[in-house]
């Protein structure tokens, strides 16, 4: 069983059916999904995206919004979104700390890493929010600074498929699943498990990237608790399971 592990859900898929806003039939998911991995004693920290709300990158597309501002809108999007996590997960009755990279001390605490560590080792669930407080970065980048810097195992990007394909699988029937890739394959232009600046980060601390579908029941706690990793892809050093 993993100890501490960070998992990144994506904004877009808090969203309701129309693509906007956060479902609750979605948020009561996740913390079920949660729940089970923090009573096995599991450590866990939390990233979630700010796509459901707003995307700096297609908000600055027009030109009127700077790319800097459209990337501080997308950081408070996230922050949306992390508060409304926390929210789900104390309705289960889990304890769980909000921590934001741009100080909003009236809505949660601010990032400081030691006590985001100290609250982990208290069994409490920490929710990352603001991605890294700097524009021109993705929350997958934070994700993966966030992961280093707490000492976790490993980051599970949480998606909408089970795994990495050599093409989308949305749009190519013959896509097929790679379950083992290096981090200089997760590279490659078709691939593009997460942006470069994110994988780099991975490599350069042999952080094991793990991509699994996270609306699959009791697929979470199947990769972190019984580590088995059938139904996800796995980047890391080695290209095989040793
Ligand atoms: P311990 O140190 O283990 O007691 O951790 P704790 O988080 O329970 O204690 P603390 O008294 O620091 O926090 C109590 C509550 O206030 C928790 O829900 C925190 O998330 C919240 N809190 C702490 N600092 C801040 C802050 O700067 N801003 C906001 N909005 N909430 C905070």
């Amino acid at each position: 069983m993993a100890k501490r592990v960070l998992i990144k859900f994506s904004g877009e898929a808090l969203a309701n059916e129309d693509g906007h806003g956060i479902d609750s039939k979605i948020l009561k998911f996740i913390a079920s999904q949660i729940k089970p991995l923090v009573d096995s004693g599991v450590e866990v920290g939390l990233v979630v995206g700010g796509g459901n709300i707003i995307r700096g990158v297609n908000a600055s597309k027009e030109g009127i919004i700077k790319r800097s501002s459209g990337d501080y809108m997308g950081m408070l999007a996230t922050v949306i979104n992390a508060v409304a996590l926390q929210e789900a997960l104390e309705y289960f009755g889990l304890a769980a700390r909000v921590q934001s990279a741009i100080e909003m001390n009236e809505i949660c605490e601010p990032f400081i890493v030691r006590r985001a560590i100290r609250h982990l080792e208290k069994g409490r669930i920490v929710i990352f929010a603001a991605g890294t407080g700097n524009p021109f970065f993705t929350t997958d980048t934070a994700a993966t600074l966030r992961a280093i810097e707490i000492g976790s195992e490993m980051i599970i990007k949480a998606t909408k498929v089970d795994g990495v394909y050599d093409k989308d699988p949305n749009k190519y029937p013959d896509a097929k699943k790679i379950p083992r890739l290096t981090y200089d394959e997760a590279l490659q232009d078709n691939i593009k498990v997460m942006d470069d600046t994110a994988i780099a980060l991975a490599k350069d601390n042999s952080l094991p990237i793990i991509v699994c579908n996270m609306f699959e029941e009791g697929n979470l706690y199947d990769i972190i608790v019984n580590q088995n990793y059938e139904k996800c892809s796995i980047v890391s050093d080695k290209k095989e399971s040793e």
